[in-house]
C-alpha cells in the first residue's frame, strides 16, 4: 500500500490505473519548494508528507510541467501558476503564430519509505494545438500526440503513453526489484 499525497484526485485516478499496489489518496497540500527540477520538488513534497502521515507508510508524490520550445521552457515548473492565471488561452496567445508549437510535458514522481527517498521521471514530447476533448485535467486539451490531444484519450490510452504513465513504469519495475541498486534521479 502507497498514499499519493496530493489535492489533485485525477493524477491519484491515473496512478491507481496503472500501479499493481494498492495507492490510496492522501489529500494533503504539502509545501512546494522552488526550484527548477521536478524532482527536487516532489522529493521534498515526499519527505514532508511521508512525516505528516505519520512516517509508517510510502508516500509517493508528483510534480509535473509542461515545457514549450518557442518559449525557451516556459512555464516549466510555474506551471501551475500559469494554468491559474493566464490559462491554456493565454498560453496559446503567448505562443502567437511562432514557427514551432513543439513542447514536452514532463513528471516527477518521488517515493518516500522509512529507508530511502527516490525519484522517477518521465516525459512525452508533442504539439500545442487549439483545445479539443474532454477528458483529464489541466493542459490535456491543449496537448497533442500523435494526432490526439491527451483529453481525447481516455485513461488507459494516456497513461500508456504519457509523462506520468512513463515515470510510474519505472516506479512499478523499481517496486518489483532490487530498490537498493537503483537510488537516485531516474
Ligand atoms: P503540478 O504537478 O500539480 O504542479 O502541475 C502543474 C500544472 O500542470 C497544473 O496546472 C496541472 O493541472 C498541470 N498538469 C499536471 N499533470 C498534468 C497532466 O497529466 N496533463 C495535463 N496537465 C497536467
Amino acid at each position: 500500500m502507497v498514499l499519493f499525497a496530493t489535492t489533485n484526485a485525477e493524477k491519484v485516478r491515473e496512478a491507481q490505473a496503472y500501479l499493481e499496489s494498492a495507492v490510496e489518496h492522501f489529500d494533503f497540500d504539502y509545501l512546494e519548494l522552488q526550484s527548477e527540477s521536478l524532482s527536487e520538488i516532489a522529493i521534498h513534497g515526499a519527505q514532508e508528507s511521508f512525516k505528516a502521515a505519520g512516517g509508517n507508510q510510502p508516500v509517493i508524490t508528483d510534480d509535473s510541467g509542461i515545457f514549450i520550445d518557442d518559449l525557451g521552457g516556459f512555464p516549466g515548473p510555474y506551471s501551475s501558476y500559469i494554468y491559474h492565471t493566464i490559462g491554456l488561452s493565454g498560453i496559446l496567445t503567448l505562443l502567437g503564430d511562432s514557427d514551432s508549437h513543439r513542447a514536452y510535458f514532463r513528471t516527477a514522481i518521488a517515493y518516500c519509505s522509512e529507508d530511502e527517498t527516490v525519484a522517477f521521471e518521465g516525459s512525452i514530447r508533442g504539439t500545442i494545438v487549439p483545445p479539443r476533448g474532454t477528458e483529464g485535467f489541466g493542459y490535456d486539451p491543449i496537448f497533442e500526440y500523435n494526432g490526439k490531444t491527451l483529453a481525447e484519450m481516455n485513461l488507459v490510452e494516456k497513461n500508456a503513453i504519457s509523462h506520468r504513465g512513463r515515470a510510474l513504469s519505472k516506479l512499478a519495475s523499481w517496486l518489483d526489484n532490487d530498490p537498493v541498486e537503483h537510488r537516485g534521479v531516474k
